[in-house]
C-alpha cells in the first residue's frame, strides 16, 4: 500500500515536470551567461560574454534569453547551443530572438544537434558571426541547405561543417563564394566511393586553411586525388589530409597549391608510401611557400622495414624553404647512401627532422648523417627494435671471422691473436680513441710518457682542459667516429631499447649540441669518458637501469647545467665505499639542476656534490637515504627536494647550509626562496629532533608546508601539514614533553641515592604505577624508526613471547608450519635477540617492529619474570599506539583465580585461542593462528 502510493508521487511528479518543459524550453531560464574563457576573452575583444545553453536537451532554438547580470555584461559574444537535439534553424531565429542582439554574436556553436534543415533565413542578423560551427550533425549536401542559407553572414571566417554528409562537393562553392570573407573551411568528404573536387567556383573564395582530415567520429574518404581535385584552391595556406584513405595521387594534383601553401599534412595515408609521397610533392616542386610537411605513418604498418631511397626524396629535395619534416611511424630501417652522399637530399633549409618510431639500424649511411649539416633538432627516439645504429661500427677494422673455422687451426698459434682480438673489440676501440682524442688535443708523446694506454683519469688529472676535444667531421673521420651534423643542437633518442656499455667514444662535429635525451633505453653500464660532447647543457640519462658509472664517465661534459639520472640503480656507484664516487663529478662546475631521484640509494658518498658550486636544485627523492652526509658546497643553492626518504630530521650542517643559503647575495638578488620537500618521511617529533623543529619554526627556509605530513610522537602519528600544526608541536615539545622526558628519566635513575631517597618518597607510587609505561617509553625512544623506514616499521608478522619450556614447541611446530606454509615472519627470542643489547631492549624492539605480539600462555609462562615483561610491554604498546596487536593462546588449563589483573581484563577484552588437547585439532588450530596473525 505503502509502496503504490509513493510510486504514485513519482508518477504525479515527472508528469508535472514533463508537462511543463515545453514552456520552459523556449522561456529564458534555459540557458545561462557565463564568463568567456581567456582565450575567448581575447577573441572577443576583451568584452562580453558567453550565452551557454549546451546540453539541455533542447529541441529548439530558445527565443528568448536571460539578461546577463553584474559583472557579466556587454555584448553575448558567444552563443552555444551545441550538444542539443535541434533539427531546423527556422527562418529569422536569431534576429527575433528576445533579450540577444544578432549582430552581436560571433561565435555561434549548433555542433552535437540533429539539424537536417537550414530554413533559407535561418542565419539572418549574424552580420558579425566570425565562426559557425554545424559539425556532428545530420547535414545532408545540398537537400539541408535552403539556397543562398549562407548569404547574411558577410564576416564569417570559418565555417566547421564536418561529420555531416557530403557526397560531393558540387555546387558547394556557389553556396560558400556568398560568404565573402570565408578563410577556413573544416569539412568531411564522407563518401568512399566518390571522387571529390572544388569546383570553379572556389575560385572566388581566398580560402587558406581547409581541414579534411579524419576525426575520431568521422572518417575523411578522399581515395583519389587527381588534377581536378584541388585546380580552383589558389590560396591554400595549410591543409590537412590526415587518415584520408589516399590511394592514388596524380603527379600535378597539388600544383595549384604551388606558391602558397605553407603546411601540408599527408599523414596517415597508410597507401600512400614514400612512393605516393613523392608524387604528391611532384606537383609542388621547387615550391617557395612550403615550411612544414607532415608525413607519418605513410606505409603500411606491420610490413617489412624499408630503405628509403633518393628517388623516394626527388622532389622533397627541391623543396628549398622547407623547415620542418615530420616522418615518423614509417618503419624506416636504413637510408640509402646515396640520400646522403654525394649530396644530402634534405633540403638545405630543413633545421627539424624527426624519425621518431622507425626502425633505425646500423647501415653504411650512418658514416654521412653528418652531410645533413644545417639540421638542428633530431628526434629518433621509440626505434622499436633497438639496434643501435652507432653501435657495430667498426665494421671495416673489424675481422670477419667464420664460426667454422676448422679445428686445426684455432689450435695453430698464429691463430690465436686473432681471437683474442675478436673478444676485446672495446680494447682495440679504446686504444683508438685515446690516440685520436690525444692527437686532437695536440698533447705530445713526451707528455704522457708515464701514462699508461687507456688511463683516462690521469690523463684528466693532468690536463683537465683538453677535454674539449674539438673534431670536424670529414668523410673519412666519419667512418672511424660518430660525426653528427655540425648544426645540431638537440638530440631526442629515448626509448629505443639502445642496450649495453656507453663505452670511450669521440663525437665529432657535435660542437653545437646542447641537449641530449638518452632516457628509458638499457644502457649500461657508463664507461665512457665521452668526447666532443663538451658543449653539452643538458642530459637526460633516466630510467636506463644503469648500475655503474665509471670514475672517469662524465669529465667529457663540463659545461653540463642539468642531468637527470632519476630511475637507475646508484646504490653502489655514489656509495660512500666507492672512492671513484667522490672524483666522478669532478669537472661538473657548472651544474645547476641536478636530478637523482629513485636511484635506489642509500647512502652517498660524502664528496659527490664537491665541485657543484653552482647547484641550484637537487632532487633526491624517492630514495632510501637514512643519514644525511652530503656536503653542498653552492652558492646559489635554493631547492632540496627530499621527498619520500627515511630521514627522521635534517642534520645541523644542512640546516645551517640551507640557513646560509637564504640569507646568500645569489639567492637575494634572485627573489627567490630556499626550499625543502621533505614529505613521506618518518619524521620524529621527539625532543631529540626539537632543535630541527624549532629551525622549521623560526628559519627562513621555506620547509614546504604540505610537505611534511605527520611525524612519530611517542609512536602515535601527528598531523603537521600547516605551520599552525607546527608551531603547536614545537609548543608542546618545548613546554610539555621535553620537560616530561627529564622527569621521567630522573625517576627511572632513581637509584642515584641522594635523590634517589626523596623521589623514591614523593614520586614512589606515581611510578610504580606507570612503570611499564615508563619503560617502554625508555627503550622505545631511539629504537623506533631510526633503522626502519616507516613503511618497513613492521618487519615481522608476529613476535612469539613464550617460556623457556615451549622452546622445542616452537622451534619444531610452530616455526615449520605458520613461517614455511603461511608464509609468516617472527620475531623469536632465542633466534632474532641481538646480541650485545640487553633483553629489555630486545623485547622492544620485537615489539615495535612487530604487528602482533602471541602469547603463549602457561604456569610456567605466568611466573616468569620476562614474559611478564613482554606480556606488560605489549600492553603498552597496544594501548600507546591503539594497535590491536596481542593474540593470547592459552597452552593449558590455567587457575583463574592464579592470574593478574592485567592480563584477566586483556583476556575479557581480546579473547584468548586454547591449544587443542587433541592431536587431529592442531593443525585447524595453527590454521586460526595464522589467520588472526594476519587480520
Ligand atoms: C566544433 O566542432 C568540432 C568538430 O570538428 C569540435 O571538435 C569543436 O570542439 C567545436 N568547436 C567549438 C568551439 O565548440
Ligand atoms: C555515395 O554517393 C552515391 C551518389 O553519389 C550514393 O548513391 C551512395 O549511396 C553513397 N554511398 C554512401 C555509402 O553513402
Ligand atoms: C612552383 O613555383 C615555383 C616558383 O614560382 C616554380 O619555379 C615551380 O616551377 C613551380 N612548381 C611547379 C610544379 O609548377
Ligand atoms: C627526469 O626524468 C624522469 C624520467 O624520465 C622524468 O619523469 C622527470 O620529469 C625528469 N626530471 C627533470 C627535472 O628533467
Ligand atoms: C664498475 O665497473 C668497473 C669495471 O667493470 C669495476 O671495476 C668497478 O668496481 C665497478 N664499480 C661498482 C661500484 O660496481
Ligand atoms: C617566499 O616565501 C614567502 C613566505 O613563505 C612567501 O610569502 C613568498 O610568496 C615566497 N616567494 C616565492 C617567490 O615563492
Amino acid at each position: 500500500m505503502c509502496m503504490e502510493l509513493s510510486m504514485y508521487k513519482v508518477v504525479v511528479e515527472v508528469f508535472a515536470v514533463c508537462a511543463v518543459l515545453p514552456s520552459i524550453l523556449v522561456s529564458a531560464h534555459v540557458c545561462t551567461p557565463s564568463k568567456l574563457s581567456d582565450k575567448a576573452f581575447d577573441q572577443c575583444g576583451q568584452t562580453g560574454f558567453a550565452m551557454k545553453c549546451n546540453g539541455r536537451r533542447l529541441d529548439n532554438i530558445p527565443s528568448a534569453y536571460p539578461i546577463p547580470s553584474p559583472p557579466l555584461s556587454g555584448p553575448a559574444c558567444v552563443l552555444d547551443l551545441s550538444d542539443n537535439n535541434i533539427s531546423v534553424v527556422e527562418n529569422k531565429t536569431f534576429t527575433e530572438a528576445k533579450h540577444i542582439n544578432s549582430t552581436e554574436i560571433s561565435y555561434l556553436y549548433l555542433n552535437k544537434n540533429h539539424l537536417n534543415c537550414l530554413k533559407s533565413e535561418a542565419f539572418v542578423g549574424l552580420s558579425n558571426l566570425k565562426y559557425l560551427n554545424l559539425s556532428h550533425n545530420n547535414l545532408l549536401w545540398k537537400d539541408s541547405f535552403a539556397p543562398e542559407v549562407f548569404a547574411p553572414l558577410i564576416n564569417l571566417e570559418n565555417i566547421n561543417l564536418k561529420c555531416n554528409t557530403f557526397d560531393t562537393f558540387d555546387g558547394l562553392g556557389q553556396e560558400l563564394m556568398l560568404i565573402k570573407r570565408l578563410e577556413g573551411l573544416f569539412i568531411t568528404p564522407s563518401n568512399y566511393t566518390n571522387r571529390y573536387s572544388f569546383g570553379e567556383s572556389f575560385l572566388n573564395i581566398s580560402l587558406k586553411y581547409l581541414y579534411l582530415s579524419s576525426t575520431p567520429e568521422c572518417d575523411c574518404n578522399l581515395k583519389e586525388i587527381d588534377n581536378n581535385s584541388f585546380r580552383n584552391l589558389s590560396h591554400i595556406e595549410r591543409l590537412y589530409v590526415k587518415d584520408c584513405h589516399i590511394e592514388n595521387v596524380t603527379e600535378e594534383a597539388f600544383k595549384p597549391l604551388n606558391e602558397t601553401i605553407k603546411v601540408l599534412d599527408i599523414s596517415g595515408n597508410s597507401n600512400l608510401t614514400f612512393k605516393g609521397m613523392n608524387k604528391v610533392l611532384k606537383g609542388l616542386i621547387n615550391s617557395p611557400t612550403l615550411k612544414e610537411l607532415n608525413v607519418n605513418r605513410i606505409h603500411v604498418p606491420y610490413n617489412i622495414g624499408i630503405e628509403i631511397t633518393p628517388d623516394d626524396l626527388q622532389s622533397l629535395n627541391t623543396l628549398h624553404n622547407l623547415e620542418k619534416l615530420f616522418m615518423d611511424l614509417n618503419k624506416i630501417e636504413v637510408f640509402n647512401v646515396d640520400t646522403l652522399y654525394p649530396k644530402v637530399m634534405f633540403p638545405p633549409s630543413l633545421t627539424l627532422l624527426t624519425l621518431a618510431g622507425n626502425r633505425l639500424t646500423f647501415g653504411k649511411y650512418v658514416d654521412y648523417l653528418f652531410m645533413a649539416r644545417n639540421i638542428k633538432t633530431l628526434d629518433i627516439s621509440r626505434q622499436f627494435l633497438g639496434y643501435d645504429p652507432f653501435r657495430f661500427r667498426k665494421h671495416n677494422t673489424l675481422p670477419h671471422i667464420s664460426s667454422e673455422t676448422p679445428s686445426a687451426k684455432v689450435c695453430d698459434a698464429k691463430n690465436k691473436p686473432v681471437h683474442v682480438r675478436k673478444e676485446s673489440v672495446v680494447d682495440i676501440n679504446e686504444g683508438y680513441i685515446w690516440d685520436f682524442a690525444l692527437q686532437k688535443m695536440l698533447i705530445s708523446n713526451d707528455e704522457i710518457k708515464n701514462m699508461t694506454r687507456g688511463d683516462w683519469a690521469a690523463l684528466f688529472a693532468n690536463f683537465q682542459n683538453a677535454f674539449d676535444v674539438n673534431c670536424t667531421c670529414n668523410v673519412s673521420v666519419a667512418r672511424q667516429l660518430i660525426c653528427l651534423p655540425e648544426h645540431l643542437s638537440h638530440i631526442q633518442w629515448s626509448r629505443s631499447y639502445l642496450y649495453g656499455a656507453i663505452p670511450p667514444v669521440l663525437i665529432c662535429g657535435a660542437k653545437h649540441v646542447k641537449f641530449l635525451d638518452l632516457s628509458y633505453n638499457l644502457l649500461s653500464p657508463w664507461t665512457g669518458p665521452v668526447f666532443g660532447l663538451h658543449r653539452l647543457k643538458k642530459l637526460d640519462l633516466s630510467e636506463n637501469y644503469c648500475t655503474n658509472i665509471s670514475k672517469v664517465f662524465f669529465f667529457g661534459f663540463q659545461n653540463l647545467e642539468a642531468l637527470n639520472l632519476t630511475g637507475n640503480m646508484l646504490e653502489e656507484t655514489f656509495h660512500p665505499n666507492n672512492a671513484d664516487a667522490g672524483v666522478m663529478f669532478g669537472n661538473q662546475k657548472k651544474m645547476k639542476n641536478l636530478t637523482l631521484s629513485a636511484i635506489n640509494v642509500s647512502n652517498l658518498h660524502q664528496d659527490l656534490l664537491n665541485s657543484m658550486v653552482k647547484l641550484e636544485r637537487l632532487d633526491l627523492s624517492y630514495n632510501h637515504i637514512h643519514k644525511w652526509n652530503l656536503n653542498l658546497k653552492s652558492y646559489c643553492f635554493h631547492h632540496l627536494d627530499i621527498t619520500s626518504n627515511r630521514l627522521s630530521s635534517l642534520p645541523k650542517d644542512l640546516m645551517a647550509y640551507l640557513d646560509q643559503m637564504a640569507e646568500s647575495k645569489c639567492i637575494k638578488t634572485k627573489r627567490i626562496n630556499v626550499t625543502v620537500y621533505m614529505s613521506q618521511n618518518p619524521l620524529e617529533c621527539s625532543c631529540e629532533q626539537l632543535p630541527f623543529w624549532q629551525w622549521i619554526v623560526t628559519s627562513t627556509v621555506n620547509v614546504h608546508p604540505r610537505a611534511i605530513d605527520s611525524c612519530m610522537l611517542n609512536g602515535k602519528v601527528k598531523q603537521i601539514t600547516t605551520d599552525d600544526e607546527v608551531h603547536k608541536l614545537v609548543k608542546l615539545l618545548e613546554n610539555d614533553i621535553c620537560i616530561d622526558r627529564t622527569w621521567r628519566t630522573w625517576a627511572i635513575a632513581g637509584g642515584s641515592l641522594l635523590i634517589g631517597v626523596i623521589v623514591t618518597i614523593t614520586l614512589g607510587t606515581a611510578t610504580y604505577k606507570n612503570r611499564w609505561k615508563i619503560r617502554y617509553v625508555m627503550y622505545s625512544r631511539g629504537r623506533r624508526y631510526r633503522h626502519e623506514g616507516f613503511e618497513h616499521m613492521f618487519s615481522h608478522d608476529a613476535m612469539i613471547s613464550y617460556s623457556k619450556g615451549r622452546a622445542s614447541f616452537i622451534k619444531n611446530l610452530l616455526v615449520p608450519s605458520l613461517e614455511q606454509r603461511h608464509q609468516l615472519d617472527f620475531w623469536i627470542a632465542d633466534r632474532n635477540s641481538q646480541a650485545g643489547v640487553s633483553v629489555a631492549e630486545n623485547i622492544t624492539h620485537a615489539i615495535c617492529t612487530s604487528r602482533k605480539v602471541v602469547l603463549l600462555v602457561d604456569n610456567e609462562y605466568l611466573s616468569d619474570s620476562w614474559c611478564d615483561y613482554d606480556l606488560n610491554m605489549a600492553l603498552v604498546e597496544s594501548v600507546e599506539t591503539k594497535r590491536n596487536m596481542i593474540i593470547v593462546v592459552l597452552m593449558e588449563q590455567i587457575q583463574m583465580n592464579t592470574l593478574p589483573v592485567p592480563f584477566l581484563r586483556l583476556l575479557k577484552t581480546e579473547g584468548s585461542l586454547e591449544y587443542p588437547d587433541q592431536q587431529q585439532d592442531i593443525e585447524t588450530f595453527l590454521t586460526n593462528l595464522a589467520e588472526e596473525i594476519k587480520s
